[in-house]
Formats: structure tokens, C-alpha cells, sequence
């Protein structure tokens, strides 16, 4: 482990635009399930819940799942792991943090570059005008009994400002990422089972691009043969490491 710790040590010291692409896996230790895993949120709910016809179909139930996961996460606090990738960015080390994840965690960290591509928990918009409420509101409104949500301004019924299943990825975010992935050297990859697309093409892109891939993940993952070095470990420990490896050659080079 050790070993494989200096490795990635090594590379991201030498890289020149080292990036990350994280999933669920990097909140676990926040106390935020993830989907996967063990104790996965898709071995308790039917993943069809978390689809764009779900909501539209039973607002009510879909509203009473994500406001509960919404609290969940605001009651968070960033782990060892976000904090080291705010870190190695602050350093200069990685220019980008791509996240699958809503929960924010990362710029509560004190990451700067952060391109949430599958959007955020902390704002509901209107399905009609478009006007953005922040979640606060949203759980405001419901434990005054307005439920499901609604717009202030034109009364449509609110939607949550994470993209569902079946829904696509908002356009601008897709192309910073793609941006951040064909200009970089080395992708880290934490905390996810690259299971769900286009999360799941950005190694294979990044790789044909020629850069290096890292993963880092408690479970394996359908790109651990493409990677440089794949890690089963946890996120905070192993990053924290890696950050302290890191600080110690950017001092020696000086
Ligand atoms: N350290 C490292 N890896 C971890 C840790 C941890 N502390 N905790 C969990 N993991 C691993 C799990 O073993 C699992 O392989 O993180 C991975 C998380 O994978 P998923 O649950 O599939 O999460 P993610 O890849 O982010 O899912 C992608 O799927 O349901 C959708 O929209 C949702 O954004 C999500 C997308």
C-alpha cells in the first residue's frame, strides 16, 4: 500500500494538470451513503425513484425521498479526503475537481474548480419559469405543510437541481469536463464505481488522451485494468497520505 501511495505520490508531483473525477465513494465518511456499496442507497430504494418519470408521475414521493437526503447532506461536514483534494488544488497539484456528487462537499472544502455534473441538492428549480429556490426554502415550505413544493413566482411545482436518471447532463458542465479531461495528464478517481455514463467514459477519455489514471476505491471498478495504479482502500486515509507524500517532495524540490 505503501508503495502504491508513493507511486501516486510520484505522479501527481511530476504531472502537470492532474485533475480528479469523484462519485458517492468520497462522502461515505461524511456519513452520506452512497449508491453501490454495501450499505448502498439502490439495496434499499428501487433505483427508479431517482428518474425524471418518477418525478413526474409521484412528485410527492419523490419530494419526501431527496428532502431527506437533502438534510443528510447539509448536516454534513467535508471529510479527509474532500479536504485533501482542496488542498493539492490550493497547491497547484489538480486544477479540477469533476463530481458526480450533489452534496457540495467539495467547495464547503475549499475547492475552487468544482464541476458538479450531475447539478446540486442546494437549489430546486421551477419546472415552468426556471426561477431557482434555495433548499432551505424548499424544506421551509414543506415542514409548513406546502407539499410538494411550488414556485413563489408562478406556482409550477419545483424540481429538485439534481439531474435525474434520464435526464441529460446540463451542456455547459459536460463541456467544462470534457475541457478539464482532454487538457489533463493524470485523473484521479475516487469513490466511484464508474458504473453510470458519461461519469464513466471520462477515464477511458483521459487515457486515450494520454494521460495517467489512478483510482482509488473500497471496490473494483470496470476501468481497474486501464489504471496506473487502483487502489482498494478508503478515500480519507489514503489521500490524506497522498497529500502529506505530496507536501513532503514539493519541499525537498525547493
Ligand atoms: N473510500 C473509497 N471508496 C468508497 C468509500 C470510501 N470511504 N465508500 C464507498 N466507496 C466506493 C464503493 O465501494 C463504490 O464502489 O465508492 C463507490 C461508489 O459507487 P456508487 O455508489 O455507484 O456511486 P457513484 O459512482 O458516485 O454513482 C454514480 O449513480 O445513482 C447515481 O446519480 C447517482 O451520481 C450517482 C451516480
Amino acid at each position: 500500500m505503501d508503495e502504491a501511495i508513493g507511486r501516486v505520490v510520484e505522479m501527481i508531483v511530476a504531472s502537470r494538470r492532474a485533475i480528479a473525477l469523484t462519485g458517492a465513494g468520497v462522502s461515505t465518511e461524511s456519513g452520506i451513503p452512497d449508491f453501490r456499496g454495501p450499505k448502498g442507497l439502490w439495496k434499499r430504494f428501487d433505483p427508479s425513484i431517482g428518474t425524471i418519470d418518477f418525478f413526474r408521475e409521484h412528485p410527492d414521493e419523490f419530494w419526501r425521498f431527496q428532502l431527506e437526503r437533502a438534510k443528510e447532506m447539509l448536516r454534513a461536514q467535508p471529510n479527509s479526503a474532500h479536504h485533501a483534494l482542496a488542498e493539492l488544488e490550493a497547491l497547484g497539484k489538480i486544477k479540477a475537481v469533476i463530481t458526480q456528487n450533489v452534496d457540495g462537499l467539495h467547495f464547503r472544502a475549499g475547492s475552487r474548480n468544482v464541476i458538479e455534473i450531475h447539478g446540486s441538492v442546494r437549489v430546486a428549480r421551477c419546472t415552468a419559469c426556471g426561477r431557482s429556490t434555495p433548499i432551505e426554502d424548499v424544506l421551509i415550505m414543506a415542514e409548513r405543510g406546502l407539499f410538494p413544493p411550488k414556485c413563489r413566482d408562478c406556482g409550477h411545482i419545483l424540481k429538485s437541481g439534481t439531474v435525474l436518471f434520464n435526464e441529460p447532463i446540463p451542456v455547459e458542465e459536460l463541456e467544462k469536463a470534457y475541457r478539464e479531461v482532454e487538457s489533463c495528464d493524470l485523473m484521479i478517481i475516487v469513490g466511484t464505481s464508474l458504473q453510470v455514463y458519461p461519469a464513466a467514459h471520462l477515464p477511458v477519455m483521459a487515457k486515450q488522451g494520454g494521460a495517467k489514471l489512478v483510482i482509488i476505491n473500497m471496490e473494483s471498478t470496470p476501468f481497474d485494468n486501464i489504471a496506473d495504479v487502483a487502489l482498494r482502500a478508503k478515500a480519507g486515509d489514503t489521500l490524506a497520505a497522498v497529500l502529506e507524500g505530496v507536501k513532503r517532495k514539493l519541499v525537498a524540490v525547493d
